[in-house]
Order: C-alpha cells, then sequence, then structure tokens
C-alpha cells in the first residue's frame, strides 16, 4: 500500500471511497465542494494495487478573534469497507498529521469516534477551551497540537468551511 497525495486523476477513485464508506453522498459531495477551495489543502490517497482504498481530507478552519490560530479540521476521512480495520487510516491519519504540521498547523481538530482519534494523540477539545460549532458530544469534538504551545491562549469555537453548512452531522 502507498500514500501519497491525491492528483486530479484520482478524483473518481476518492469518490468511490466515500459513497461505499458512509451511508449517502455527503462525506463525498463535501469533497468536491472543498476541492482546491482552501489554503492549506492536504489531501492524501492510500493506493493499493493501483486502486484508491482510502482517503484523508484536511482543510483549514478558523477560530474567530485569533487571527493568529493555524488550525485545521481533519474531515472526511474513509476506508474502503474491504480494507477497514487493517491499519489504513491510521496510517492516512498520521500521514495527514505530518502533512498538516509541514503545511504550518498548529493544531487538528477532529469531529470524530472518540474510541479512535485518541490514539493519535487527540484530546478532548474542550480540554484546551476550543469547542465544536455543531451539536456534538464533547468527548466527539477533539484536537490535537501539533506545534508545542500553539493552543496556548486560545479559546474559542471554531468555524468550519462554507462547504460543511447543511452536513455538519454527518461530515466529520
Ligand atoms: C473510521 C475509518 C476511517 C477507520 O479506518 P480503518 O482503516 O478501518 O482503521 P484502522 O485499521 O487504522 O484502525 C482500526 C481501529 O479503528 C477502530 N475503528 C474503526 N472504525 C471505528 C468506528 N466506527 N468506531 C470506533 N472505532 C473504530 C477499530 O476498532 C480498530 O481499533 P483497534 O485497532 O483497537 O482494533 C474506517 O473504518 C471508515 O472508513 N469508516 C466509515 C467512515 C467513517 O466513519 N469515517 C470516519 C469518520 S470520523
Amino acid at each position: 500500500m502507498q500514500l501519497r497525495p491525491e492528483t486530479p486523476a484520482d478524483q473518481p477513485g476518492v469518490r468511490a471511497v466515500h459513497l461505499a464508506a458512509f451511508e449517502g453522498p455527503d462525506e463525498a459531495d463535501l469533497v468536491n465542494r472543498l476541492r482546491g477551495h482552501t489554503f492549506p489543502y492536504v489531501s492524501l490517497v492510500a493506493v493499493d494495487k493501483g486502486r484508491i482504498v482510502g482517503h484523508i481530507l484536511l482543510t483549514p478552519v478558523l477560530l474567530p478573534g485569533h487571527p493568529r490560530a493555524r488550525l485545521m479540521g481533519l474531515a472526511p476521512m474513509a476506508v474502503l469497507p474491504d480494507y477497514q480495520r487493517s491499519g489504513v487510516g491510521s496510517a492516512l491519519v498520521e500521514a495527514g498529521l505530518d502533512a498538516a504540521r509541514q503545511a504550518g498547523a498548529g493544531a487538528v481538530v477532529v469531529l470524530g469516534h472518540p474510541a479512535y482519534y485518541p490514539r493519535f494523540g487527540f484530546v478532548p477539545a474542550s480540554r484546551h477551551a476550543i469547542a465544536c460549532p455543531y451539536d456534538a458530544p464533547d468527548e466527539a469534538f477533539m484536537i490535537v497540537e501539533l506545534m508545542p504551545g500553539h493552543l496556548a491562549g486560545l479559546a474559542g469555537t471554531v468555524e468550519y468551511h462554507a462547504a460543511f453548512a447543511g452536513i455538519e452531522g454527518a461530515a466529520p
């Protein structure tokens, strides 16, 4: 299995992964809406025998009142059902966080499974006084600091890109 940045030729394969992993097209559509519309934009694919089997996307989120905060949101991410639970997702998260750090992110937030993300260093964002704009359980909105000290002095409710509007329940 190979991990690499998404290229234009990967777009149908990326869409197929999200359509297969999630119940509806919301996440696949979200990727199409975000593609190329943010900077930085971290989009990685996992490839096995020439087939795209996993995808992860990280795009910037804002923290109102803190223009120097460099936060990114991890969403969406998916692995083809046949490839799940074999480490593809973990490899994508680790590579995605590395790429986000290289792109200048000081921390990454995720709204996701509280049993999954702590293994990568995520903690409830509320511990750092960072809140989710959506109605989500406290432990499901998590953050990992990528640059030591980046979260010191930050507080507030993050703002996702407008492309997330309307699908907040399912997307991240
Ligand atoms: C979540 C997802 C990306 C994980 O990818 P993966 O390749 O299966 O993950 P890995 O093989 O690296 O890790 C497997 C671990 O994740 C856990 N895991 C997988 N899906 C999980 C879920 N829905 N809830 C909780 N834990 C989950 C497994 O229990 C396993 O834990 P273990 O190592 O303690 O046994 C993948 O299952 C997926 O695409 N799910 C459907 C879409 C989705 O929910 N996306 C993420 C939104 S936060």
